[in-house]
């Protein structure tokens, strides 16, 4: 299939922390191969259009939107309903068309109490400008920037290194466990939810 290292890593750590707060928990999973947890709900989806109507599903009822998820960009214009067959064709060319972006749809539809963190998976210079930029076109409360040039850290890895960055600024959170980054991600966003910052 087409798609990225992404283990669902970070998610999954970001809705732990959350029920270890009390907070009612739905994680929207993608082909994530991790042990469950009993505290929370979990919707299975495995393309980026399920992921889309899970999202749109759940959305209104959600207070805080934690959007950790590496949704693919493009999926294949033309699907089959049978075997494709090799005779008479020495390539396969394969067309991509755009998927949806989610979370600009739900930035658009969002209300002023509900609390939208993206995530910015960026490579190399100009990480953090381009991630303030996410903020802004995607209408976020927050987004946490994470380099994923870098080796051991983001995608399928069991670390992150990342900046949580708001209107306000930033805050860098060096190297550490997912679970560690998570907390210090739900840390920032709890200010925002209770209107204190
Ligand atoms: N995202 C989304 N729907 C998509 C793609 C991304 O909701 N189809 C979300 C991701 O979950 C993340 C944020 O948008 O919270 C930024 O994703 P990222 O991959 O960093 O950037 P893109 O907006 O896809 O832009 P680009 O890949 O060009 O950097």
């Amino acid at each position: 299939y087409i798609g990225n290292r992404s283990s669902g890593r970070m998610g999954f750590a970001l809705a732990a922390g959350a029920a270890d707060r009390g907070a009612r928990v739905t994680v929207v999973a993608a082909n994530v191969e991790l042990p469950r947890d009993r505290r929370i709900q979990y919707v299975d989806v495995s393309t980026a259009a399920e992921v889309e109507r899970a999202c749109r599903e759940l959305f209104g009822d959600a207070d805080v939107l934690l959007m950790a998820a590496a949704v693919a960009d493009f999926r294949p214009a033309q699907s089959h309903a049978g075997k494709i067959k090799k005779d008479g064709r020495p390539t396969l060319p394969l067309r991509l068309e755009a998927t949806g972006d989610i979370l600009t749809a739900l930035g658009e539809q969002r209300r002023p109490d509900q609390v939208l963190v993206g995530f910015a998976a960026e490579h190399g210079d100009g990480a953090l400008e381009r991630g303030r930029r996410k903020l802004r076109e995607k209408r976020l409360d927050a987004v946490v920037v994470n380099d994923v040039s870098e080796p051991g850290i983001g995608f399928d890895a069991s670390d992150n290194e990342v900046v949580v960055v708001n209107v306000d600024g930033e805050r860098h959170i060096g190297r550490a466990p997912k679970s560690v980054i998570a907390q210090a991600v739900l840390d920032a966003v709890t200010p925002v939810r209770s209107g204190s910052s």
